[in-house]
């Protein structure tokens, strides 16, 4: 065992899984993109303050995170999630509305590590401020939509909710607390613990003893305004013109305070249902006037890259692509051959490797096959003298009957015309 090992909950992604992941965010930023989102790139760190404001009901704030104080004497953080940097960045800039941005990067939170469940994960993620439409609500939920389709991911369950506008909700937490207290004794001592910081959170317990009380609590559609009800009515209405399906769950509240009207969570089929949301998100209001911005609406979502990925290993979707390179060069002469052409094809286009240490040739073959390269290219001092190299296909799929792209000697100044071409 080595000394030093990664801290619990944080990974190595090594290639090829790192070129995977590079994908990943590659086809979201494509996604994204074609629905005028801009990138924003936020620091890792912010003030401790910053994700305070997130609400101090929230494990992820209370319990989860990173902070120190810096060689300055700052209270800082690492940053647990993107959407309050996002609307601290929009509370500083001023940009104009509706902001329509999307991120990516490592998220840290100090919780239990498991399959699926990380201190240090990431996150692909949209937001969008300044804009009430419900039909925003509806493109943003759409995109999560479309990006999972984009992967191939097939068993992805929607869910959505609507928490009303911050009046409603304030009446049913009370409505909530109310009916918990009267059952008090009969509660989990886990859930009187949640009770007191947040009755919304008792609604997530999976606990067997809370199960029949959860079952008879207030439901929050009976506390709707007539401007939240109709503000889920026209969610609802749009993506089913969409022809997205959804399923309506009255008890999706989600583990951040700040969301109001819509909230919605994708969950994966095939996951562990403790760790089986892929993502989530929703509209929240009072986040950046609580971070000294004016009265701003928002909505967005963060989609669980690390997660994601396993569940498309459980569908078998969306591979590690391949990183093997064109053409790995074989060089007996010393080496200085070697080093020409892989810059030569490089300089060209061709991603090309080559061995190193003046190998054996039975040694640097084997390196080529382990390499994955199209073709070997091969100089000896036969060929250097003659002014030729050999160019060898190491994959199967060329028709030794034909020995068409079987090896052949070239002229050395043919090489790069040739490998384009049996390339292209
Ligand atoms: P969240 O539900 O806390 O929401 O996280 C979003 C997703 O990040 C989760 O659904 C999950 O896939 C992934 N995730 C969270 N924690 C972990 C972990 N410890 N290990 C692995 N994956 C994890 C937010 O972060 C909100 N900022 C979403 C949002 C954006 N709401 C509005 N705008």
């Amino acid at each position: 065992m080595p000394e030093f090992q990664t801290s619990p909950g944080m990974r190595d992604i090594l290639p090829p899984e790192s070129a995977r992941w590079r994908r990943f965010v590659h086809v979201f930023a494509d996604v994204a993109e074609r629905a005028g989102y801009g990138q924003v790139i936020s620091p890792l760190l912010e003030d401790l303050g910053v994700f305070q404001r997130l609400g101090a009901a929230t494990d992820v704030v209370t319990k989860e995170m990173y902070d120190f104080v810096d060689k300055g004497g700052r209270h800082i953080a690492l940053r647990p999630e993107l959407t309050a940097s996002v609307c601290r960045a929009f509370v500083q800039h001023r940009p104009a509305t509706p902001w329509k941005v999307w991120y990516t990067g490592s998220q840290f939170r100090y919780e239990k590590p498991q399959r699926g469940r990380y201190r240090q994960f990431d996150q692909v993620g949209i937001e969008v401020l300044g804009a009430t439409d419900p039909y925003l609500d509806v493109e943003v939920i759409a995109l999560g939509w479309e990006f999972y389709r984009a992967l191939g991911l097939q068993q992805v369950d929607l869910l959505l909710n609507s928490l009303g506008e911050p009046d409603d909700r304030a009446r049913y937490v009370a409505a909530l607390d109310a009916h918990f207290r009267a059952n008090l004794d009969a509660l989990s001592p886990e859930s009187q613990v949640t009770l007191d910081k947040n009755p919304l959170r008792v609604l997530d317990s999976k606990r067997g003893q809370d199960a029949p009380i959860v079952a008879a609590a207030p439901r929050i559609a009976d506390f709707y305004s007539d401007e939240a009800g109709a503000h889920f009515e026209a969610v609802q209405a749009g993506l089913t013109a969409l022809g997205i399906p959804f399923t309506i769950d009255a008890k999706l509240v989600r583990g951040l305070d700040y969301y109001r009207y819509t909230t919605f969570e994708y969950q994966g089929g095939t996951l562990d249902s403790a760790q089986n949301a892929l993502g989530g998100g929703g509209r929240y209001d009072g986040l950046i006037e609580s971070l000294g911005g004016p009265a701003t609406p928002g909505v967005g979502f963060a989609l669980g890259l690390d997660r994601t990925l396993l569940a498309c290993d459980d569908e078998g979707v969306f591979a590690a692509p391949s990183t093997a390179v064109d053409v790995f060069v074989v060089d007996t002469t010393g080496g200085l051959e070697a080093l020409r052409i892989t810059a030569e094809l490089r300089e060209a286009g061709l991603s090309s490797d080559r061995a190193f240490d003046n190998r054996s040739m039975k040694s640097q073959m084997k390196a080529a096959d382990r390499s994955g390269a199209a073709y070997a290219v091969i100089i000896g001092t036969d060929e250097l003298d003659a002014g030729t190299v050999v160019v060898r296909p190491l994959r199967a799929d060329y028709d030794p009957a034909t020995g068409a792209g079987g090896q052949q000697a070239i002229n050395r100044n043919d090489l790069l015309p040739h490998l384009q071409k049996v390339l292209s």
